[in-house]
């Protein structure tokens, strides 16, 4: 079976590394990895193939940053090129990135059959592009791999057969668990000068937090205060660093003396920081899940989340971005409230295998 693996946006590189060492440990399986470029930067991308130990992509779209339409369509034009040249069995799309839409669109419109991995997560809010992305990819996948029972609710409220849809647990925490024991290894608190648990981990990058001037100088304004209390690591994501400087809040950043603003981490050093600290704060949705799995209090910075069972289940309190929220829910964390929680069903490092398990049977029958 030839599959084509996509991966494009930083939380891409976690997701398809499992299942690309999954598949390559069974015979009836010959992979390829194309890269559409949608994150470019070594920070963002090739840092992160050294961590995750992803083979180097067999074939790199170079496509880049620019407005959705474009880089939808840019990568759709580039990508159906490289259908025709290989004709695959499969083409294995995973999460919620433009790359993983504008894939899925060309390979049904070639007739190629299309695996989603995470399928079925929803907010219910059109207003994040992640969303659409979400919903249209599903509707057109053939085989579809949901993290938890709700993402099969959701899809089924959508009129998506049950024999396409396989609850088989997360691929994120797939990689956390392979390679935990290795980011134990890294030296990065002492490169920070930080002391295990006695410091916070913040990242942001969602254009409805960092877009909007009102709302980013909300959260910078609880940030200030929560920093005050404990020192805060923040990697920014190179769209929030442009718009701290579009808004000209450089310099209200530079007052916070213990806010730690450094470069986007690669995936070791990141996942030390993460599973060593006393709380995160984020907008991310890969986060939210692994903060569930180390046991991490952490706060979302938003007011929907597409992965409640990590609200219900696991360690993670939606906070929006109204300030003093941010500030009380910190403080309970602070003084020693923060929430529990349990691992979700399944999250157990043997997702992957459960894939390929699958697409084994149904795909070569
Ligand atoms: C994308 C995904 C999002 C994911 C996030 C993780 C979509 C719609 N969004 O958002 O789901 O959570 O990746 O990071 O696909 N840029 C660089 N260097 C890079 C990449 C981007 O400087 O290597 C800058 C560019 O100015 C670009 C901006 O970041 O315009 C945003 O990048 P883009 O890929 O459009 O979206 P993300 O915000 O990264």
């Amino acid at each position: 079976m030839l599959v084509v693996n996509v991966v494009g946006a930083r939380p891409n590189f976690m997701k398809i590394s499992p299942l690309m060492r999954a598949m390559k440990r069974r015979e009836s399986f010959e992979s390829v990895l194309v890269h559409t470029g949608q994150h470019y930067d070594d920070n963002m991308s090739k840092n992160l193939f050294r961590d995750l130990e992803l083979p180097e992509p067999d074939l790199h779209l170079g496509v880049g940053s620019g407005s959705h339409a474009w880089q939808t369509a840019e990568v759709m034009v580039r990508f159906e090129k490289v259908l025709a040249d290989l004709t695959p069995d499969l083409v294995l799309v995973v999460g919620d990135a433009n790359s993983t839409l504008a894939c899925s669109i060309t390979a049904t419109k070639l007739g190629v059959s299309i695996a989603h991995v995470e399928a079925g997560l929803r907010s219910f809010d059109r207003n994040i592009p992640e969303e659409l992305n979400r919903v249209v990819t599903d509707r057109l996948s053939d085989y579809l791999f949901t993290t938890c029972q709700e993402a099969n609710d959701n899809l089924g409220r959508e009129g998506i057969g049950k024999e396409k849809i396989f609850l088989v647990g997360n691929v994120m925490i797939d990689s956390l668990l392979a390679k935990l024991e290795q980011a134990k290894q890294s030296d990065i608190l002492n490169r920070l000068g930080m002391e295990s648990a006695k410091y916070i981990v913040m990242t942001l990058h969602r254009p409805s937090n960092v877009d909007n001037q009102k709302t980013l100088r909300n959260i910078l304004h609880g940030l200030n205060v929560i920093q005050q209390k404990l020192p805060v690591i923040f990697p920014a994501h190179p769209r929030t660093l442009k718009q701290i400087t579009e808004f000209g809040l450089s310099g209200q950043i530079a007052e916070m003396t213990h806010l730690h603003l450094v470069e986007p981490l690669g995936y070791l050093d990141f996942l030390s920081l993460m599973s060593q600290s006393k709380l995160v704060l984020t907008d991310s949705g890969g986060i939210q899940e692994e903060t569930t799995v180390l046991g991490i209090p952490c706060l979302t910075l938003r007011e929907n989340t597409e992965r409640p069972v990590t609200v219900t289940e696991g360690t993670n309190t939606l906070v929006g971005s109204d300030p003093n929220r941010i500030i009380d829910e910190a403080m309970k964390v602070l003084n020693g409230y923060g929430k529990v929680g349990q691992v979700p069903k399944l999250w157990d490092g043997r997702a992957s295998e459960r894939i390929v398990t699958i697409l084994e049977k149904e795909v070569l029958g």
